[in-house]
């Protein structure tokens, strides 16, 4: 990682992470999703948010897509651009964490050393890689932007599953089958963990759903 140069100091307040525990009842984390084009991470990551949200928990989705309209529109899919793409994502991430957010972030992030990369900026202890699993197969039968038909035709290049690699996780923190399982049952799978590892006493999932 580049660094800046000696005179660029940090500088440190008196607000420590113990301070914002404390303040949003939660251990902040990034939930990493990775997967295929149309393995169904955005719709899980927004999902996740609004159950959060409900609950009264800090969080905040960084999606692939909507970032590359800004923080990340000057980059396009090579390998060098993807891994920069990740890059600017894991530095915001850990910004947040840094907050006291959660943050889910929904990018591709095809490529095993990248996300090692974006486990080392966002902390090991932060950073919870979630495979967003569905066969290929399913993704491309799916094709929601109708890209794989545009890959297979050659008009779109670099086309992850199709024209470019993507790197399954040999271990991840989380595995969730959106292949086979139905979206509330993917999104309470990562809210367990969640409610296991960072969130506070005061969520309770089941008060929640019965209304209370
Ligand atoms: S990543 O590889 O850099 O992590 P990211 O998640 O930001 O990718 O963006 C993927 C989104 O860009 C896809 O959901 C798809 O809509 C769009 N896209 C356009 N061209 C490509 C391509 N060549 N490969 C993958 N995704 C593409």
């Amino acid at each position: 990682m580049k660094e800046p140069p000696s005179f660029v100091q940090r500088f440190h307040g008196n607000i420590g992470v113990q301070d914002r525990i404390r303040l949003f009842d939660q251990t902040p984390a990034t939930i990493w999703l990775t997967g295929l084009s149309g393995a169904g991470k955005s719709t899980l990551a927004f999902a996740l948010e609004e159950q959060l949200i409900a609950l009264g928990h800090a969080c905040y989705v960084l999606d692939g897509d909507n970032i590359r309209h800004g923080l990340a529109s000057d980059l396009g899919f090579a390998r060098h651009d993807r891994r920069e793409n990740i890059r600017r994502v894991a530095h915001v991430a850990q910004l947040m964490n840094d907050a006291g957010l959660i943050v889910i972030t929904a990018l591709i992030s095809p490529i095993r050393e990248d996300r090692a990369m974006a486990r080392e900026i966002i902390g090991p202890d932060k950073f919870v890689e979630t495979y967003v699993c569905a066969p290929l197969a399913i993704c491309a039968n799916r094709d929601p932007k109708g890209l794989y038909a545009k890959a297979r035709s050659g008009e779109i290049s670099s086309f992850t599953g199709v024209s470019a690699p993507y790197e399954a996780p040999i271990d991840p923190d989380l595995y969730v089958d959106t292949g086979t399982l139905p979206r509330e049952e993917s999104v309470a799978q990562i809210f367990d963990y969640l409610r296991e590892k960072c969130l506070g006493t005061s969520t309770d999932r089941s008060a929640h759903t019965a209304g209370a």
